[in-house]
């Protein structure tokens, strides 16, 4: 029984498709999920639903939750079906999307193991909110913005939420610089529209954008404002 290990449903599992989590620290904290390293290939991370929204989840009626059969995996369950549709319209994943390489069971529940975005010093790479707030916008970043929108733009994958904590530079898939979409692909609608009609889904995906480029203006502006104040702060 060595290689098994004993589930709180009274089942086993394999010890070695198993993870403890709840003892380590998150490398990152989502709005839905605790972003760990993964325990043995550190170019791997584990995404587990949040305790809190597990709980949320559990709360809802009865209706709702015959409706959302998924519950509160449901974020995992557009994520691979995206990634799925993704391969099924171009053979290979776009190297703008973040990688998922399996799903493993752990002390929290599901997890999602993805590819780690890294820097090229091979540390993971800060998601475009924290960069912008820590060292401004770049010519670097702003041209693979650019690039990252017309490709997102070209292609038919399927976007639910496009904020920048859910974009990271770094090195892509491909081996590239570049910007990869870590968290938010996916259609949320009951009907599927944006699967159905490219011509909806681009103009769903030019809206995402827009929102996308002012929330990324209002984190440079309060960059420049706090700078502002800082400097007002330090003059006699
Ligand atoms: N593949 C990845 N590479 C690098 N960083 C990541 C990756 N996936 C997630 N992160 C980091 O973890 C944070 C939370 O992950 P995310 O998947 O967006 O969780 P949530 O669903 O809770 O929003 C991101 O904002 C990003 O900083
Ligand atoms: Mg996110």
């Amino acid at each position: 029984m060595d290689s098994v290990f004993p589930t709180v449903t009274g089942g086993y599992i394999a010890r070695d498709a198993f993870y403890s989590l709840k003892a380590s620290k998150p490398v990152a904290v989502g709005g839905f999920r605790l972003v760990f390293a993964h325990p043995v290939n550190p170019r791997f991370l584990i995404k587990v639903i949040r305790p809190d929204r597990i709980e949320q989840e559990r709360r809802r009626g009865a209706l709702s939750k015959a409706i959302r059969r998924y519950g509160h995996l449901i974020q995992f369950q557009r994520e691979v079906s995206e990634q799925i549709a993704a391969r099924a319209a171009d053979e290979v994943l776009p190297p703008y999307v973040q990688q998922i390489v399996g799903i493993v069971e752990t002390d929290m529940g599901m997890g999602l193991v993805s590819k780690a975005v890294l820097s090229p010093d091979g540390q993971m790479a800060l998601n475009l909110a924290d960069r912008l707030k820590a060292e401004g916008m770049t010519a670097e970043v702003h041209d693979a913005l650019g690039k990252f929108e017309q490709q997102i733009l070209a292609s038919n994958v399927a976007i639910g939420d496009m904020h920048p904590g859910n974009l990271v530079y770094g090195i892509q898939n491909d081996g590239q610089l570049g910007i990869t979409l870590v968290d938010g692909i996916g259609i949320k609608t009951l009907i599927p529209l944006y699967g159905i009609s490219q011509v909806l889904n681009r103009r769903h995906k030019l809206k995402r954008l827009a929102v996308m480029w002012r929330q990324i203006e209002r984190i440079l502006e309060s960059r420049r404002t706090l700078s502002r104040k800082t400097q007002n702060a330090a003059e006699p």
